[in-house]
């Protein structure tokens, strides 16, 4: 679906973590470049999935878009404002706006507070979102919104499952009533079936609520099923974007192509005429990059050119009067397409309802009344 004015939309950001040496005089070395010139925009309702492996900057990103790191440079602007350097009031503003939700929900939950503290917490450093005497009823409005017993609201983390605590995390996510949620592997912690039923009401409450999303994960099928558009992202860059059919069907960089490949396809006949690509050699350490083309160290179709020039993040020469869906941005001097997954990628989160189906319907007692969210 076509989304108008960006959210978010982020440009050139850069993360540098100085490496330093020396006990007394501590002097500066060198740097990890854990992200290095990330740009991109998020829609209102939309759901941005940036995938990659480890290592390669997506929770840096993330932390940089809530305000828990400073970036080096770039620009993060939310609603056409510019807040990547917003301090006091302003930035607690903001805050509000922009939440995330954590990978796991066994250590993101202190284990001495009760359910209702946890998703009331946001409350205290926000007073203004809710008085006092209104709170506990709000907090058992959010526990319902995301499928929880609202009686339950003075249990504790341990009394609960790993899917419940994620949605415990969630709640408290919407209790500022946010319009963007930042979410950094948020479903990676959770069994197979779980992960279904946690995608499914982040989907909801996108749909009820016209969130939009910045959903981080390294399993490329729940990032699919979830994504309006997905960034693909090696070595601190973004190095291939566009929407879930163009990057899943249509990939034209050799890196996520070699993602793609290693998905799992159900279907054993499917599974027979997959390509699969084996990329040698370990991720370059982000202290010190490649030159060119950051892939070329593990680029099975790497040439001299890829040493000597940066691919800029752009449609390739060869797609840009194409009417196919590799017109896409890819960062590859030698850019071309390759079906790599045959079938449906989305196949193995199967208990995930197609979107604009009604999913199935949470434990506990229903939606009701979105009330503060
Ligand atoms: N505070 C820090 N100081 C120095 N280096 C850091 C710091 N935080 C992250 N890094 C480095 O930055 C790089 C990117 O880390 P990041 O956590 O963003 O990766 P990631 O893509 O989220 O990985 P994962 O999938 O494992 O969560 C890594 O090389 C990491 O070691
Ligand atoms: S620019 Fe060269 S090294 Fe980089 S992905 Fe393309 S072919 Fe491979
Ligand atoms: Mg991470």
């Amino acid at each position: 679906m076509p989304h108008a004015e960006p959210v978010l939309e982020v440009r050139d950001l850069v993360k540098h973590y100085p490496l330093t040496q020396g006990v007394l005089f501590r002097k500066q070395v060198g740097a990890v470049k854990a992200v290095d010139g990330v740009s991109f925009e998020v829609g209102q309702g939309e759901t941005l999935g940036i995938v990659g492996e480890s290592g390669c900057g997506k929770s840096t990103v993330a932390r940089m878009l809530v305000h828990l790191e400073r970036p080096t440079s770039g620009t993060i602007r939310y609603r056409g404002e510019d807040i990547t350097r917003l301090s006091g009031r302003a930035l607690k503003a903001v805050r509000r706006d922009i939440q995330m939700v954590f990978q796991d929900p066994y250590t993101s939950l202190n284990p001495r507070m009760t359910v209702g503290d946890i998703v009331g917490e946001p409350y205290e450093i926000h007073p203004e979102a809710a008085p006092k005497g209104d709170r506990r009823r709000r907090v058992q409005e959010l526990l319902e919104v995301v499928g929880l017993n609202p009686e339950h609201i003075n249990r504790y983390p341990h009394q609960f499952s790993g899917g419940q605590r994620q949605r415990i995390g969630i709640a408290r996510g919407l209790a500022l009533r946010p319009r963007v949620i930042v979410a950094d592997e948020p479903v990676s912690a959770l069994d197979v079936s779980v992960q279904a039923q946690v995608v499914n009401l982040l989907e909801r409450l996108q749909d009820e609520f016209g969130l939009s999303y910045v959903f981080i994960a390294h399993d490329l099928s729940i990032v699919r099923h979830i994504s309006d558009r997905i960034g693909v992202m090696y070595l601190g860059r973004i190095v291939e974007t566009g929407t879930d059919n163009e990057i899943y069907d249509h990939p034209t960089h050799p890196y996520t192509q070699a993602l793609l490949s290693a998905v799992p396809v159900p279907d054993p006949r499917a599974r027979e005429h997959r390509e699969r690509i084996l990329l040698s050699g370990d991720v370059p350490s982000p202290a010190d990059p490649p030159s060119g083309c950051r892939f070329r160290t593990r680029c099975w179709k790497a040439r001299e050119r890829c040493a000597l020039e940066v691919p800029l993040l752009a449609v390739p020469a060869v797609f840009r009067d194409a009417a196919t869906p590799a017109r896409h941005d890819s960062a590859c001097h030698f850019a071309e397409e390759m079906h790599v997954v045959p079938g449906d990628t989305t196949a193995r989160v199967g208990e995930v309802a197609p979107r604009g189906e009604a999913p199935p319907a949470p434990p506990g007692p229903g939606a009701g009344d979105p009330g503060p969210v």
